[in-house]
């Protein structure tokens, strides 16, 4: 009989292509998710894109009996249920906290009764804050921040001593610097994890996912990743609205090295107890990706809207050093991100997105939290 993986938030983005790929290599899969109506839409229903074979239990992370009923008979556990938006997080405090450090403590409470071969925990790159920078003179910088003042004045780029930096990518030996509610939780969550697995017997590793992009990344949820929220713009003719000038980096990731990823961490032993990056390697600005974007979708002629405004909690460059991942899980990124945004414009084609973003900017607004 082929083993059982429970996903916790297996009906999501990440979640459902991982269930495809741990389906195409033989196992069975459960999930667990509350099928969150802020992802799912009102009438939170089973989505369409998930293999009929999972078995859903629909069910709140935080719930210690319908967890407990979730991972009966699961022997490898992925954990990916999470509130995932970085800007909501910073005024749905209590909520953030709840499903992303109380949801973690139920789930570790029901594995300690009951060890399992391997615990994955989704970590985020926002763990690090703003990224490693070099100095002009060569040295390292790992302590980069950016104050109000600076900010408020439109400058961007963190400096050293009023000096400038060059983003270079990150290890997983950088410090972590979470800069929102969203970030602290993730840090918890893999801390926990790690700290429990050891403390229970269970091996747990956690993947620090970088910006995931591809399919099913729900463009009508205005709180969730960046491309996205471009298509849903670009699909109602509307430019897409970039933060500060554009020129932040990201690395974006495509969704099947993500779930690939995952799937080698749950089947090899040699990342046991660490903490992963889960990247492509590659740095791309916000700006560029919208323009990419723009064209894939048949829309050249939308230029995005630069707005020079900052989302308190974001950080300016962050990319992944993947050097741990290569050496502990044989991961190497199979999916660049020419291909892999053609595909999401090739999904998102059949998609007709609401565009609520207007809505979502004003609540940051509203708060104080766009500036
Ligand atoms: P998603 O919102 O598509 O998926 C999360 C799933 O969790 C949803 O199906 C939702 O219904 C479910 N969920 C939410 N609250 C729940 C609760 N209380 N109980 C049960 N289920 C609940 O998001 P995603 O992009 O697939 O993210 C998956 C994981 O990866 C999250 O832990 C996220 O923090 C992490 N991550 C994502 C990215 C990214 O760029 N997408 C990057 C880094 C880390
Ligand atoms: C995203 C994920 C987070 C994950 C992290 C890991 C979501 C909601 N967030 O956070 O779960 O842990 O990646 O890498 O999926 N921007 C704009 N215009 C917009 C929205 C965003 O310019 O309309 C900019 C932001 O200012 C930021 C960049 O795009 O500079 C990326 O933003 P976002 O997609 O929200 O990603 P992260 O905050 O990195």
């Amino acid at each position: 009989m082929s083993e059982r993986v429970l996903i916790t938030g297996g009906a999501g983005f990440i979640g459902s292509h991982l269930a495809d790929e741990l389906l195409a290599h033989g196992y069975a899969v459960s999930a667990l998710d509350n099928l969150s109506p802020q992802v799912h839409g009102p009438a939170a229903q089973r989505p369409p894109y998930l293999d009929d074979r999972v078995e859903l239990h629909v069910g709140d992370v935080r719930d210690p009996a319908a967890v407990r009923a979730a991972v009966t008979g699961a022997e490898r556990i992925v954990h990916l249920a999470a509130a995932v938006g970085v800007g909501q997080s910073m005024y749905r405090i209590r909520e953030y906290t709840d499903v992303n450090n109380l949801g973690t403590a139920v789930l570790l409470e029901a594995l300690a009764a009951r060890r399992v071969k391997k615990l994955v925990v989704a970590s985020s790159m926002s763990v690090y804050g703003e990224g490693r920078y070099r100095a002009r003179d060569g040295s390292l910088y790992d302590y980069a921040q950016r104050s109000a003042e600076a900010l408020g004045g439109g400058s961007w780029e963190p400096t050293r001593g009023g000096e400038p930096l060059e983003a270079v990518a990150t290890p997983e030996h950088k410090q972590p610097a979470a800069s929102s509610v969203y970030a602290l939780s993730k840090h918890d969550q893999e801390r926990l994890c790690l700290l429990a697995g050891k403390a229970y017997g269970f091996p747990s590793v956690a993947l620090r996912f970088f910006n995931t992009y591809g399919p099913r990344q729900a463009p009508s949820n205005p709180y969730t990743g960046v491309l996205a929220l471009f298509a849903a713009r670009l699909l109602n003719d509307r430019p897409p609205t970039v933060f500060e000038d554009g020129n932040q980096k990201r690395d974006f990731v495509s969704v099947h090295d993500v779930a690939r990823a995952c799937r080698l961490a749950l089947e090899c032993d040699d990342a046991d107890g660490e903490v992963v990056n889960v990247g492509s390697g590659q740095a791309s600005t916000v700006h560029d990706v919208a323009r990419r974007l723009a064209r894939l979708l048949g829309k050249p002629e939308i230029s995005p809207e630069v707005t020079g405004k900052h989302r308190t909690g974001d950080i300016r460059h962050c990319f992944a050093d993947i050097t741990r991942a290569r050496q502990l899980l044989g991961y190497s990124p199979s999916v660049n991100l020419d291909a892999g945004l053609r595909e999401l414009a090739a999904w998102l084609r059949g998609q007709r997105p609401v565009d609520l973003s207007e809505q979502a900017r004003e609540e940051l607004d509203s708060r104080g939290l766009m500036s």
